[in-house]
């Protein structure tokens, strides 16, 4: 099981220490075997020592070169980052990366050996069509991406349950993630509003193998909680 927990555009570099800090700590105390990734805003990227592995939320495509705002391959191997999120629903519908984008950063750093965060996730309206448009519509977000690639990660994200509290039903979330598992053989994670008090039983369902978390996971107090519960549940 993997817990994995996306800062967005929170917490600042010495926020972003302090939790690392506090989640090493408890997974040391505890003796968690459960993993664990968290992704900090670009300026908080640092040399962190401990079994939570840390990662970026966005890269370009290139070592380095003249794109104003971007980061590469070189400034993350600066800090050992070996850990990228690509296709965010945020990167996706409020930054405008199209498909063709993902997968210029997908095999770009897939040749690099990084482990990919691939995420995909249908809009409210795609899924009020029904679970056939519903499973083209993932299905294009997959579209030029090896899914046989031994270090990837798929995060099924709905785009209407972040940061919204809602969730898919619990049969509604199985169901996906079994039909995605027939082509899928990567970890498959559930992301949008997993919380503390919706964990256990999303965790538990069929081919879930772990979570993204945005808001639920903002405290660290919480991702240790979910980790815990995770552990519990370790499959
Ligand atoms: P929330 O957990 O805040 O819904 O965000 C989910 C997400 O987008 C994680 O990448």
């Amino acid at each position: 099981m993997l817990i994995a927990a996306n800062f967005k555009t929170f917490k600042t570099r010495q926020e972003t220490l302090d939790y690392y800090r506090d989640v090493r700590t408890f997974i040391e105390k505890n003796k968690i075997t459960v993993e664990s990734m968290i992704f900090p805003p670009a300026t908080a990227l640092n040399t962190f020592k401990g079994a939570t592995v840390v990662g970026a939320q966005n890269a370009y495509a290139v070592e380095n070169g003249a794109f104003t705002g971007e980061i590469g391959l070189n400034q993350l191997k600066e800090f050992g980052i070996k850990t990228i999120l690509i296709g965010h629903s945020e990167r996706r519908h409020i930054l405008g990366e199209s498909q063709e984008l993902m997968v210029q950063k997908f095999d770009f750093f897939k040749e690099q050996g990084f482990t990919i965060v691939y995420c995909i996730g249908e809009p409210l309206e795609v899924r009020e069509e029904g679970s056939e448009t519903l499973m083209a519509y993932l299905d294009e977000q997959l579209e030029g991406i090896d899914l046989n690639y031994e270090n990837l990660v798929i995060a099924y994200e709905p785009v209407w349950a972040i940061g919204t509290g809602l969730t898919p039903s619990t049969d509604e979330v199985e169901l996906i993630h079994t039909a995605l598992r027939q082509k899928i053989k990567a970890p498959i994670l559930y992301g949008g509003s997993v919380k503390v008090n919706n964990a256990q039983e999303l965790l538990s369902l069929n081919n879930v193998d772990g979570a993204l978390i945005g808001s639920g996971a903002l405290q660290a107090e919480n991702f240790c909680r979910i980790l815990e519960i995770a552990e519990g549940l370790q499959k």
